[in-house]
């Protein structure tokens, strides 16, 4: 790993042993994009790849010379009005309404490590030789304004982390009114742009097509990251599968309204940026006062979707999620939401636990309808006080009965809401969003709480506080139901509307980060109607996510298919329910259901006191098993095997570091008639060693596993057909052993 620099030529080199990273300043001062790729050697000068063009009508920078024109020419951080006709990294308006600035070098350092992000979540090293950052310093003479873009280069993985800060010095105000995390250009535009959309309880699916002259984008302006678009894109080459060819991923550790956007021009050009959405953002900045960009995330991968992938479980299991809990295997729980949701005692939910203790569950998950009022959905957010009908001796006399059981308690709380029926909202009108002198939509009859106001995020804080202080809780599932709409803060001037969306979600940091620091030791897992804030920057906080509000098997293949894209097994939150499913009104059998929940953080979602004893059995062995093999589960390397959005089975696996263990599973979403053959082909396995399967004799090396394939049909390696595992909604497990 290194970071060069070449004075003669003004370029800098990152690299490690699978990528470079290679930029450098050009004539008029603005950085230019050289190459970003797999690693190549050393050089002094690679002017060569900085191409130029006499183009009629285009903007040149200095006059006489009409080669020199920033509308052709590939950038780091390109901005608007100095020549370039493409979309900028950033734009800053001056007092008088002027929108051109320009940032030109002023010096550079290289150093140790990586810096933290202030406020902000971000990667980081737990050595400093983990990693080295280059600062480039660049200025704006006229608004007397000062740029820091910050590229990190890590020893042991194929990444580049980078930000933006602005700091300004002068005497006049300006204002930032869009300021993106990273920007790259491509000397092409053969890729596939690779987006993980949906909805809720349908979040992640892959999309991919091919990127075409223009805008093509995800974002969201909600407030939160979303259902709909995932703060993520990946360029791959149109001929790169799961396993094989060109990758490069970009993900924004962030949590509010973002936007990832590729621009291709017409000479093939391709434009690549991350960052918050600049739609209703403006941010003012006065004299010593600074900006800092979220921290954009770039993996390069030369072997397929599926080696970017395993890239970013690395990255983010290790070196984002943080706390006790990040290398702690994560407890089995019984969440009550599926089970009873708001309609329950303390009896039926200790009924609910007992039984669970005696299958082997370690967390009992109270979930929403605890605190206030609160019986359905339309009251008590913001009363954070139990409610004494439902828990005679509180928070506190619930965790010691479930202790006294053997079990932990777990906790749902949805901090940043409030319902006009509550206390809080008669006490706090004013600490809702939204235009007073307006109507309110409302979201599940919630109103969003201003976590952009100081008072409001400390308020919340004492009152979750008061609860969490000596009850014995030990895992937080921290929900959001609701997207932000009519937008104003209110009682705040003109100038501090511009801010709202990023200081609201600097409040939800602010308020993570002060539970984790006074409770260190709760496990905390993020949730947002499912899915919808799925992003890295929870993570941070909290190393585990709900991936969904579909508990359906068949739904959830797709749904962690998808999200393992990017997010690893360690951080989805994934439970058995009950049948048939409340959001597909599915019948799947138990197997299935716990053959898919096995790949994430495990857990129950239904009432098991009315399961028969034969089902209460199988729970028990599930649980079993998923103690056996969790860490695997949560620490291996996960390779995708078959895709279920391209067809009716889906097939993915997980190895040990050490590849002696393997978890494989297969799923037939729907039986074929007179089935044709199968085989699996296994991955990441050692050639040479010889693997043995449990339940079949006999034992095969690795090579022929990956090659040849695991033979998966009926009848083949002395196994009968199972009559009981026919139809559809199918699963099987494979458990190899290097032998
Ligand atoms: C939405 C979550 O995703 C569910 O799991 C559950 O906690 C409900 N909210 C409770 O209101």
């Amino acid at each position: 790993m290194g970071i060069v620099f070449h004075e003669r030529t003004k370029e800098f080199h990152l690299y490690n042993q699978d990528i470079s990273y290679i930029l450098g300043v050009l004539q008029n001062g603005h950085l230019g994009q050289i190459y970003y790729g797999k690693r190549i050697h050393e050089a002094e000068s690679f002017q060569h790849l900085i191409e130029y063009g006499i183009k009629d009508m285009a903007p040149c920078a200095f006059e006489g010379n009409r080669l020199f024109s920033m509308e052709y020419l590939r950038q780091e951080y390109p901005s608007y009005g100095r020549g370039d006709m493409r979309y900028p990294a950033y734009e800053l308006q001056q007092t008088d309404g002027s929108r051109v600035s320009e940032f030109t070098y002023e010096g550079h350092s290289v150093l140790k490590g990586k810096k933290k992000l202030k406020g902000l979540p971000a990667v980081y090293v737990e050595d400093e030789s983990e990693a080295e950052t280059l600062e480039v310093f660049l200025r704006d003479d006229v608004t007397e304004t000062k740029l820091i873009l910050s590229y990190t280069i890590f020893k042991d993985f194929p990444v580049i982390c980078r930000n933006a800060l602005f700091s300004h010095e002068g005497s006049e105000p300006v204002v930032l009114k869009n300021a993106m995390s990273f920007s790259i250009d491509f000397p092409d535009a053969d890729y596939d742009m690779v987006t993980l959309t949906g909805a809720w309880a349908r979040e992640r699916y892959i999309k991919a097509h091919p990127l075409h002259e223009g805008i093509q984008a995800v974002y969201s302006m909600r407030g939160h990251s979303s259902h709909q678009f995932n703060p993520f894109f990946a360029l791959k080459k149109h001929e790169t599968t799961e396993h094989t060819g060109e990758a490069a991923g970009f993900s924004l550790i962030y949590s509010g309204n973002f936007i990832g956007q590729v621009n291709v021009d017409t000479f093939g050009v391709a434009r690549a940026m991350a960052g918050i959405h600049p739609e209703g953002f403006a941010w003012t900045l006065e004299k010593g006062e600074s900006f800092q960009t979220p921290e954009a995330v770039l993996v390069y991968s030369q072997e397929g979707l599926n080696g970017m992938s395993q890239v970013f479980h690395r990255l983010y299991r290790t070196r984002l999620a943080r706390g006790k809990w990040r290398d702690m295997e994560r407890p089995v729980v019984i969440n009550s939401w599926e089970a009873v949701f708001m309609d329950f005692t303390e009896d039926k939910i200790l009924n609910i636990a007992r039984t669970a203790k005696e299958l082997g569950v370690e967390m009992m998950v109270l979930d929403d309808g605890w605190f206030g009022k609160r019986d359905d959905d339309t009251s008590s957010l913001g009363d954070w006080y139990p409610n004494p009908g439902k828990l005679p001796g509180g928070i506190k006399g619930l965790s010691e009965k479930i202790e006294r059981l053997g079990m932990k308690l777990g906790l749902w709380i949805e901090p940043e809401m409030i319902s006009r029926n509550s206390e809080l909202y008669r006490k706090h009108p004013d600490w809702l969003i939204g235009v007073p002198y307006r109507p309110m939509c409302h979201g599940r009859n919630q109103y969003v709480l201003d976590f952009s106001k100081k008072e409001v995020v400390e308020g919340i804080g004492d009152a979750i506080t008061a609860v969490l202080n000596g009850a014995g809780v030990s895992y937080i599932k921290w929900d959001m139901n609701r997207s932000i709409s009519e937008a104003f803060s209110r009682n705040q001037g003109p100038k501090e509307q511009g801010k709202l969306f990023h200081k609201y979600v600097l409040g939800v940091y602010q308020l993570y980060e002060r539970l984790r620091r006074e409770f260190p030791d709760i496990l905390f897992e993020s949730c947002a109607s499912g899915g919808a804030r799925f992003d890295p920057g929870m993570l941070y906080y909290a190393p585990q996510c709900w991936t969904s509000d579909n508990t359906d098997a068949i739904e959830r293949i797709r749904i962690q298919y998808g999200t393992s894209v990017v997010y690893p097994l360690s951080s989805m939150g994934c439970h058995v329910s009950a049948v048939p499913n409340h959001q597909t009104f599915r019948n799947t059998p138990l197997k299935t259901r716990a053959d898919v929940a096995y790949f994430g953080c495990f857990g129950y979602e239904m009432d098991l006191n009315v399961l028969t004893d034969e089902e209460k059995q199988e729970i028990k062995e599930q649980i079993y098993f998923y103690k056996k093999y969790r860490r695997l589960i949560a620490e291996g390397r996960f390779y995708r095997l078959l895709s279920p959005f391209e067809g009716d089975e889906a097939a993915w696996m997980v190895v040990s570091e050490d590849k002696k263990t393997v978890l494989a599973a297969y799923y037939r979403m729907r039986q074929p008639s007179n089935a044709p053959y199968k085989r699996l082909r296994l991955k990441g396995l050692e050639e040479g060693a010889r693997y043995c399967i449990e339940g079949r004799e006999g034992s095969w090396f690795g090579d022929e596993l990956m090659y040849t394939g695991m033979v998966i049909s009926d009848y083949a390696c002395g196994i009968r057909p199972d009559t009981t595992r026919q139809g559809d909604y199918q699963s099987r497990i494979f458990i190899l052993k290097k032998l």
